[in-house]
């Protein structure tokens, strides 16, 4: 598609600072692309400049002219979900409209504050056209709870259902946001343990899931053993179809059970690495991880919440001493950091630490 429109022409070397000062006076057309040639660049115009606007271009430019050119129109970008609802929401509620929203393959999954409850028909139907991936708006009725880890959600907008293929690093996970605890929000978590894993290590991950860590970790590793341990049923059918969906097969062993369980019956001392990934639990199992450290040690990812005004240290401090409870010691804390926040005043955090 392409358009006549007024425009600037100036020499190359003068075009950034032409861009800047059209810009500035509101007069470019940001709809056509910019033009070029060996020597001249073509800045698209909505309108003439008016007499003071010329004089400032006679000003600062110098060297320019005014002429009439055919210009390619850009690709329409697409509008933001406040863009889209613009007209339909009064400002004070486009104001507390989410900023954030986790999008899980082609399900968006919003917190709707109280205030646009009544609207969130509408704020789905706008986040399907803002998402042109987005096929099910969900929107969370309560906060994460129970032994699953799950959240309730009510369909507000597209097709109604709650499983989806989310892809993530290279691997693609089927995954039921009604059934089994999934988050997008740990993606740079399950990218950095996967590539601290080391050449034939054999790593247990007490809190699996879906497989979100195990199978990347297989996936990145060819060499390593993954035990993935979930007590949700649901959970592990889902672990089982990634297992074969991401062809990691031999190398990630889904367990379905409770992890002191798993732990005592055929995990005893086994592992080089163990992931703790329940953070609101995870200090009443550090027992249960140090004793599937192989007997010369290991590293232990360890998943919490803090909240102020706890610090890491802190943390650190507790960890500690739940390792001393079980005759071990932390050798090190190879790192000790915050991810993100869950709420005001609250973070989940990791440690990674070497075990004695
Ligand atoms: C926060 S989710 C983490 C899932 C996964 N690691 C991820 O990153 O998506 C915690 C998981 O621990 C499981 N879980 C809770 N208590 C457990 C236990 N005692 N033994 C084994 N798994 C448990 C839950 O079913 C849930 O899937």
């Amino acid at each position: 598609m392409s358009e006549r429109s007024l425009c600037i022409k100036v020499k190359k070397i003068k075009g950034e600072k032409t861009l800047i000062l059209a810009k500035k006076l509101g007069i470019t057309n940001s709809e056509l692309k910019i033009q070029q040639n060996t020597n001249h660049i073509y800045i698209p115009l909505v309108r003439n400049p008016d007499e003071t606007e010329l004089a400032k271009m006679n000003g600062q430019l110098l060297d320019f002219e005014l002429e009439i050119k055919v210009f390619t129109k850009k690709k329409p970008q697409p509008k933001t979900l406040h863009q889209v609802l613009e007209g339909h929401l009064s400002p004070n509620l486009l104001a507390i409209l989410p900023r954030a929203l986790d999008i899980i393959g082609d399900i968006a999954v919003i917190d709707i504050p109280p205030e646009l409850k009544k609207h969130k028909q509408v704020i789905g139907e706008a986040l399907l056209k803002a998402h042109k991936n987005v096929r099910t708006v969900l929107a969370k009725v309560g906060a994460v709870s129970g032994t699953y880890r799950l959240r309730e959600l009510e369909m507000i907008a597209g097709d109604k259902k709650t499983t989806t293929i989310h892809k993530e690093h290279g691997c693609q996970f089927q995954v039921d946001v009604a059934t089994a605890y999934f988050s997008p929000r740990l993606s740079h978590e399950h990218k950095r343990v996967a590539s601290i894993v080391q050449k034939g290590e054999t790593v247990v991950d007490l809190f699996a899931g879906v497989g979100p860590f195990s199978v990347l970790i297989a996936r990145k590793n060819a060499d390593t053993k993954v035990y993935a341990v979930d007590i949700n049923p649901e959970a592990i059918e889902l672990l089982k179809r990634n297992i074969r969906l991401n062809r990691v097969d031999n190398r990630v062993i889904p367990i379905l059970g409770d992890a002191e369980q798993a732990v005592g019956d055929k995990l005893l001392g086994v592992a080089d690495r163990v992931i703790m990934n329940l953070p609101e639990k995870a200090i009443e199992f550090v027992d249960i991880a140090c004793k599937a450290v192989k007997p010369s040690g290991g590293v232990v990812h360890y998943y919490a919440f803090i909240r102020l005004p706890d610090t890491l240290e802190d943390a650190q401090q507790r960890f500690s001493e739940a390792v001393e409870k079980t005759g071990r010691k932390v050798d090190t804390f190879l790192s000790a950091k915050t991810i993100r926040e869950t709420a005001p005043y609250e973070c989940q955090i990791v440690l990674d630490a070497k075990i004695h």
